[in-house]
């Protein structure tokens, strides 16, 4: 038997568009993806010579077929033609669910990542991306990392240069939103203010720290801000304590903010303590 480690990173939404509605039922975006350091880890044992398995340190994430992550291997094995003969996926968990981190995503690429490594390389990380949009939506981007212009339902994939060493603190509270409803809100009404992509990808090519927070922009923000006014309080702690920006990531409920140095981040989380358990500090990857 051999056991495979491989952690697998969260992102978050550095901008966020939706662009409109496709005959398909979902929506085109446009979106710069970021990887940061809140990480799950995983260990997969192949050649166990027992059923599948999946093991998750936390509760309430379903450890069957239903995980990204086994969906990601079921694929990876029948698309490569190798019989693992019993697979373990161990995942320990930290990045939280209904986030909009990307956490079970991140699982499954790193999965596909771990399998392809495993077994030779016998695709190009660009064929393991494509696999991975079979697997979700995120999948493909996380199987890249780093920093990237993402479109289409996320299948589309531009890799950008790293942005400058920076911390991000986030913040998961309670409340989870429905991630349809949400799009259905975005197409009852219009959207009054769009990421500027142009001066964001400029404010990234130049190492503009300071600029590409102000581009910072996600189209989910106003919507869940409106439905749930903590994020408002939230928000007002990141920019009293020095943080640069303030926005949710995905569809939520978690919200980000950057700060240039872990002292900032430290306290941020300090005041923020009291109140909320789900706190992170991570640094761009
Ligand atoms: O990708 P995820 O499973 O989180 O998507 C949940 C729902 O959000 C989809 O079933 C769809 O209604 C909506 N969605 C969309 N366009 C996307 C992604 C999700 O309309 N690009």
């Amino acid at each position: 038997m051999t056991t495979l480690l491989e952690p697998a990173f969260a992102k978050v939404n550095l901008t966020l568009d939706v662009l409109g509605r496709r005959p398909d039922g979902y929506h085109d975006l446009r979106s710069v993806f970021q990887t940061v350091s809140v990480r799950d880890d995983l260990a997969l044992d192949i050649g166990t010579g027992k059923p599948w398995r999946l093991q998750c340190s936390k509760e309430g994430i379903p450890c069957d077929e239903r995980n990204l992550a086994w969906k990601a291997a079921k694929l990876f094995c029948e698309l490569a033609k190798v019989e693992p003969e019993g697979l373990e996926i161990r995942i320990t968990k930290r990045i939280p669910s209904e986030a909009g981190l990307g956490g079970g995503s991140a699982d499954a690429a790193a999965v596909l990542r771990a399998l392809n490594r495993h077994y030779g390389s016998p695709f190009s990380v660009g064929a393991l991306a494509e696999i991975g949009a079979q697997v979700g939506s995120d999948v493909p981007f996380c199987v890249l990392g780093g920093t990237a212009m993402v479109e289409g339902r996320g299948e589309r994939l531009r890799p950008l240069p790293p942005i400058p060493e920076c911390f991000f603190v986030i913040c998961k509270p309670d409340f989870s939103s429905s991630t349809p409803e949400l799009y259905r809100q975005l197409d009852a009404q219009p959207i009054a203010c769009r990421p500027d992509h142009r001066a964001m990808e400029a404010a990234i090519l130049a190492g503009d720290l300071a600029a590409i927070t102000r581009s910072v922009r996600n189209v989910f923000d106003d919507v869940v801000s409106a439905a749930h006014p903590e994020v408002g309080g939230i928000k007002s702690v990141f920019r009293t304590y020095g943080g640069m920006c303030a926005e949710l990531t995905g569809s939520g409920s978690a919200i980000f903010t950057i700060v240039p140095s872990f002292e900032y981040a430290a306290v941020i989380c300090d005041m923020l303590r009291g109140q909320y358990s789900n706190l992170f500090i991570g640094k761009s990857v």
